[in-house]
């Protein structure tokens, strides 16, 4: 009955117009949309996720701890993207100014190798890239995590207690997701030799209760023992003996030798911001950066919000940044990419050149920009009052990654490899192609569109954005940081409003349904393909203002901020 109840409240999703105080029952909890707050805030792709991070910076924790205590709540109660069985990436900013950015990204295990997913006719099959104990690369979430550790404050025992406890005490799951734990059913229980906590006898409704006791015991076993239980001890031993089962490829010494990696964050100027963002093996951070200095001669702000000049001029910027992806872009410590001649002024105002306002381009004309070197070379977002900003963006690739479970240890294994161009020209799940830079090779990463950025003002922050989404994700925040940037669009509005979609292959225009069909009519009078799908992205903010934070969880899902 109480649960029934809590469901009903959360029908009535709430905007909080001043901070207030919510109440952490994880049984009976509501999802608030955008929260405005003066000392901190926390969005990310769930209430209690959200509200766990919450507490933790009204306990005294920084940012980092806050994002820490998300995260691994995010791996619980939002298990389709949260993981611990994944990767992803940190930017984030510290009080003192220095930027960093943390790479978490899988690796390919040792025995992987450029053609591990062709037939013996040399045909892609990319049910094995997706679906089965193959598809996974080395999580790098446990190691991401205890590198984020070294700028927090608390003790981790008290980072990672929320996570232990809503995966053995259970939550209330939302309609969403009771709807995608059906959906998903078949495959849970096709791919799993052994139960799984995400199907039961009946299917699920919202309002019933998850309990993940294998995830609780391994998340125990790490608060005691640290990363080494995850790539070392007991949890390694149970991954390891999955891979047995399932005829995967991990090694005990892929997992030993697994590290998070600190990069030199993407840093660039647009108007009057500094953009961080994650550089490689991300393609996110170049390709904002190419987009945003693509459009940056062109007066955008005069030409309005949604018109069909600002959005074409968005899609052809989006087909040549995702032109060059293709052909570019792949893992630095394999392959040598030409970043600074990618977000060069002089090479991006080249790649606009055969540019026509007014008429489509066409993605087999305008390919990827004549590089002369070629040789060479679930989102959440937190603030606290101290200054510091952090975005994360993490995932296990599709929903549910390969959805099999780890036996005995009750977490998901990601779907990663098929990030990777399993072969020159075929098209991942996201129709994303590559080539040679982006080939498998044993020990490299895939290479990712994960975009967390934050934009500072006078060197503070002023903006902190990300989403999920594939391909789509440069393109939600390079239109989230325009909406603001250039349209003046309240940070709501930035969120929620349709975006559309383009990466140069499939040479389509992807709108969300709620796109304004008069624009959509003259962008087809102009010559692009447009075509309906469902939403792009779950973009969630923390816009500074004056002395507020606003943060915005996207419509689009179960998002969630909270502040304080
Ligand atoms: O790294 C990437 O680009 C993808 N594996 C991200 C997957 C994703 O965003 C799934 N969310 N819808």
């Amino acid at each position: 009955m109480r649960q029934s109840i809590s469901i009903a409240i959360l029908l009535f999703c709430s905007i909080a117009l001043k901070a207030q105080e919510r109440n952490f029952d994880p049984f009976n909890y509501s999802i608030q949309k955008q929260s405005i707050s003066a000392h901190g805030a926390v969005v990310s792709a769930h209430p209690l996720a959200s509200m766990v991070g919450l507490s933790i910076l009204q306990q005294g924790g920084n940012a980092f701890d806050a994002a820490i205590a998300t995260q691994l709540a995010l791996a619980v109660v939002f298990p389709g993207a949260g993981n611990i069985g994944g990767g992803g990436f940190m930017v984030a900013h510290l009080a003192g100014g220095k930027n960093i950015a943390i790479d978490y990204r899988e690796k390919a295990p040792y025995l992987a190798s450029r053609d591990m997913y062709l037939d013996s006719l040399g045909n892609a099959q990319p049910r094995l890239s997706l679906e089965t104990h193959l598809a996974s690369g080395i999580p790098g979430s446990i190691a991401g995590i205890f590198a984020e550790f070294k700028y927090a404050r608390l003790p981790f025992q008290k980072l990672i207690q929320p996570a232990i406890d809503l995966a053995k005490n259970g939550f209330a799951i939302t309609a969403a997701q009771a709807a995608s734990f059906n959906a998903n059913r078949k495959d849970f229980i096709k791919r799993n030799s052994s139960a799984t906590a995400f199907v039961k006898p009946a299917l699920w409704k919202a309002g019933d209760t998850l309990i993940q006791p294998a995830l609780a015991n391994t998340l125990l076993r790490i608060r005691e023992n640290g990363a080494s239980e995850f790539y070392q001890g007991e949890t390694a031993k149970m991954m390891l003996e999955e891979m047995n089962r399932g005829k995967g490829l991990f090694s005990a010494a892929d997992l030993a030798q697994y590290t998070a990696t600190e990069r030199t964050a993407m840093n660039f100027k647009y108007k009057k911001f500094h953009v961080l963002s994650m550089p490689l093996p991300s393609s996110g951070g170049i390709l904002l950066q190419q987009m945003l200095g693509m459009i940056e001669p062109y007066h955008l702000s005069d030409m309005g919000f949604q018109s069909a000049a600002a959005v074409q001029l968005m899609i052809e910027v989006e087909r040549r940044a995702f032109a060059d992806r293709a052909e570019f872009l792949g893992d630095p410590d394999f392959v040598k990419v030409p970043v600074s001649t990618l977000v060069s002024k002089s090479y991006l105002k080249k790649r606009m050149a055969d540019y026509t306002p007014g008429k489509a381009g066409n993605s087999l004309v305008t390919r990827a920009g004549n590089v002369k070197e070629s040789e060479e070379t679930t989102h959440f977002s937190v603030a606290d009052n101290e200054g510091n900003a952090v975005a994360i963006t993490t995932t296990l690739n599709d929903s549910y990654g390969s959805k099999i479970v780890v036996t005995g240890a009750g977490f998901i294994l990601n779907n990663e490899m098929d990030d990777f161009s399993i072969k020159a020209g075929v098209p991942n799940m996201y129709g994303a192609i590559g080539n040679e830079m982006n080939a498998i090779q044993a020990g490299k990463r895939m290479l990712s569109s994960m975009t967390p950025t934050i934009l500072l003002k006078k060197g503070k922050p002023f903006l902190i954005v990300g989403s999920p989404g594939g391909t789509t994700i440069p393109n939600s925040v390079f239109q989230t940081i325009v909406n603001i940037g250039e349209f003046g669009l309240s940070a709501s509005d930035a969120v929620n409003q349709a975006k559309f979609h383009h990466q140069w292959l499939p040479d389509s225009v992807f709108i969300e349904r709620d796109f304004p069909q008069a624009i959509a009519e003259q962008l087809k009078t102009m010559g692009y393909s447009i075509k309906s799908r469902s939403s792009i992205g779950r973009t969630d903010i923390i816009l500074f203002k004056k002395k507020s934070l606003i943060a915005v969880g996207d419509k689009r899902g179960d998002d969630d901020a909270e502040g304080y």
